[in-house]
């Protein structure tokens, strides 16, 4: 299994992961939480570690960081035994990201960030540079918030500042454990977009703890699906899985509706995207609807100056204003290319426009998804699915 990742143009900074026959029995206990559990992680690769509570998929996460020591087997990072490492080096050198951020409320943002810089002995301007740019990457405007403090910030925005921490030191090996579990679920896409999209551009191997099969879908290259014991069950990519599950415990897992998993494996940026009216906050009112009214649209996506967009708008209501109104929150609105086809669905049912509106680079507007190119796309999945099917039967 040594096929590297393709995904990854601007080159792999992460190293291989490997697990052989590793074991750990807890004190007291009678059967293992992990037994025996052996796997090899390729550099840049996203492996998402998947399957029910207690299978031990939190202690096979904490072996390879050594924050659990197994009771026996061995654990090679880039051809290294861990053991051969001293703990505290190992650690600063493997990112990791747990639910919530974990932050430390009576520190900065930016003290937060620099934690493991800091320690490592990086000088303050070097330090600075990074948290800044970290900020950047994790989508918060630095000037804004690096000299906040935790409890001043929502739950989406805590958690991006624990991806920015884990990032900090620029460690080859990420380790995430259930990262996006306690914010809603668009804040929850948004998240995985904007880990996506850092992804694309780091190439770190990163290990991903999560329950949630259709989050391992979207972000995983690999799917680890664990049995109790952290037995492995199947490991493989998404389409794989979705395509030929190893067994009834996989297919349980993965749930039916397998035409509807389709839209978590198809990407936005895999569809042809539609135009869409566009509107700027302050222009006249009049030209707006002459425009959508020519486009035969009956509403209009508002952009503010920096082409993001800020809502959408019915005709009716432009016409009740001279100029284009300024939106009433100041949240962007929209999916990301490289979300799912599944979350471009969830936003066209909940914004009842019947369009998503799709963002590229800085949350700027490329167009719309709509409805009829999601139903075409279910379609033809099911279709590809119903050959298959009569091609192996
Ligand atoms: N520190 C511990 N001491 C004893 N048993 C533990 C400890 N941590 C976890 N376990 C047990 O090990 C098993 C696996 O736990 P865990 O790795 O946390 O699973 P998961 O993350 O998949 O929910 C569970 O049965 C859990 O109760
Ligand atoms: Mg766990």
């Amino acid at each position: 299994m040594n096929d590297h990742s393709q995904q990854h143009p601007d080159g792999v900074s992460g190293v291989d992961l490997e697990l052989k026959d590793v074991t750990k029995k807890y004190a007291g206990q009678q059967t293992p939480a992990v037994d025996g559990l052996s796997l090899h992680i390729p550099a840049g690769e996203i492996v998402m570690f998947v399957g029910p509570s207690g299978c031990g998929k939190t202690t096979s996460l904490k072996m390879i960081n050594r924050l659990i020591e197994p009771t026996s087997g061995t654990i090679t990072i880039d051809g290294e035994d861990v053991r051969s490492q001293k703990v505290d080096d190992l650690r600063r050198h493997i990112g990791y990201v747990i639910q919530g951020g974990s932050l430390f409320p009576h520190m900065t943002v930016a003290q937060n960030i620099a934690l493991v810089p800091g320690l490592l002995g990086w000088d303050k301007k070097k330090a600075d540079e990074r948290v800044d740019e970290l900020l950047d990457l994790v989508s918060l405007d630095a000037g804004r918030y690096r000299d906040r403090y935790p409890r001043e910030l929502s739950g989406g925005q805590q958690q991006r500042v624990g991806v920015a921490r884990g990032l900090a030191a620029d460690p080859p090996v990420v380790l995430m454990d259930e990262p996006f579990g306690a914010v809603d679920p668009i804040t929850r896409q948004r998240l995985q977009d904007e880990l996506m999209s850092i992804q694309s551009e780091l190439g770190k191997t990163i290990v991903c703890v999560t329950h949630d099969i259709d989050e391992a879908i979207k972000l995983g290259d690999r799917i680890c699906i664990l049995q109790e014991g952290a037995r492995v069950a199947q490991y493989d990519t998404p389409a794989n899985i979705l395509a030929a599950p190893a067994d009834e415990f996989v297919e349980d897992f993965v749930g039916a509706g397998s035409s509807l998993k389709q839209l978590t494996l198809a990407r936005v940026s895999d569809v042809e995207l539609s135009p869409w009216t566009t509107v700027t906050v302050g222009e006249s009112s009049r030209d707006a609807l002459a425009r959508a009214e020519q486009a035969g649209h009956s509403s209009v996506v508002v952009l503010d100056s920096r082409k993001r967009p800020r809502g959408w708008t019915w005709l009716r209501d432009l016409r009740a204003a001279e100029t284009v109104p300024e939106p009433r929150t100041d949240e962007i609105l929209g999916v990301d290319r490289r979300a799912t086809l599944n979350d471009a669905l969830d936003d066209m049912l909940t914004s009842s426009h019947g369009a998503a509106i799709v963002t590229g680079r800085r949350d700027e507007f490329l167009g719309v998804v709509d409805f009829a190119t999601v139903t075409q796309q279910i379609q033809d999945a099911g279709e590809a699915a119903e050959r298959e099917a009569a091609g192996t039967a």
